[in-house]
């Protein structure tokens, strides 16, 4: 009976973990982590000073989060709704217990953004639409600094496209 319910349980963990994959893949991107190498412009252009708020939208690994924290002394925020990686996020957090770090699991578009100083994703171009942009808009407070990853978003014009050289995928800063 006890292995009936355990096997029951784990079928169970399956199929949530394949269900909020494909959901994940769908709604703003699959895991596709940022390049390792980008890392240090990124956060060049983030600029992030001690006490601010760093979020990322869709944390994947949770790398960006914990970079963010152990690095700058801030409060890192990793949104991620895929279960596997969310889970990831949590083993690396209690491997990892120096920043300010939390991870939900959340969905990106049920999350109130205004208490964050820096956002960051890395969305694929056709989610960084309208819909995506008025959230932005209407969510993050004045000087609230914007980070996209490889792609642009439509109608804003970003302070800063950062692309070393042809074979770098740019980094795009924008501001409220
Ligand atoms: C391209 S990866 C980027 C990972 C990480 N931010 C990085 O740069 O290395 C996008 C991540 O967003 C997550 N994701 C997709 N849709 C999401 C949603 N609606 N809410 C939260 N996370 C989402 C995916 O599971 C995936 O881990």
């Amino acid at each position: 009976m006890i292995v009936f319910i355990i096997n029951i349980f784990f079928l169970l963990f399956i199929i949530v973990c394949g269900f909020s994959l494909i959901f994940s893949v769908l709604s703003f991107a699959p895991w596709v982590p940022s390049r390792g190498r980008d890392l240090k412009r990124i956060f060049k252009l983030a600029d992030l000073k001690l006490g601010q708020v760093f979020y990322d939208l869709g944390c994947g690994n949770g790398r960006m989060v914990i970079y963010a924290a152990n690095n700058y002394k801030v409060k890192a925020v990793g949104l991620e709704i895929s279960l596997p990686f969310y889970l990831i996020c949590k083993l690396r957090q209690a491997l990892n217990r120096r920043g300010l770090i939390e991870f939900k699991f959340k969905n990106l578009y049920k999350e109130n953004l205004a208490p964050a100083d820096v956002i960051y994703f890395f969305g694929m171009p056709h989610v960084l639409n309208e819909k995506f942009c008025s959230k932005l808009r209407r969510e993050l407070k004045p000087g609230t600094k914007i980070i996209s990853y490889a792609f642009k978003l439509p109608d804003w014009q970003p302070k800063i496209i950062d692309k070393p050289s042809a074979n770098d995928l740019p980094v795009y800063l924008y501001e409220t």
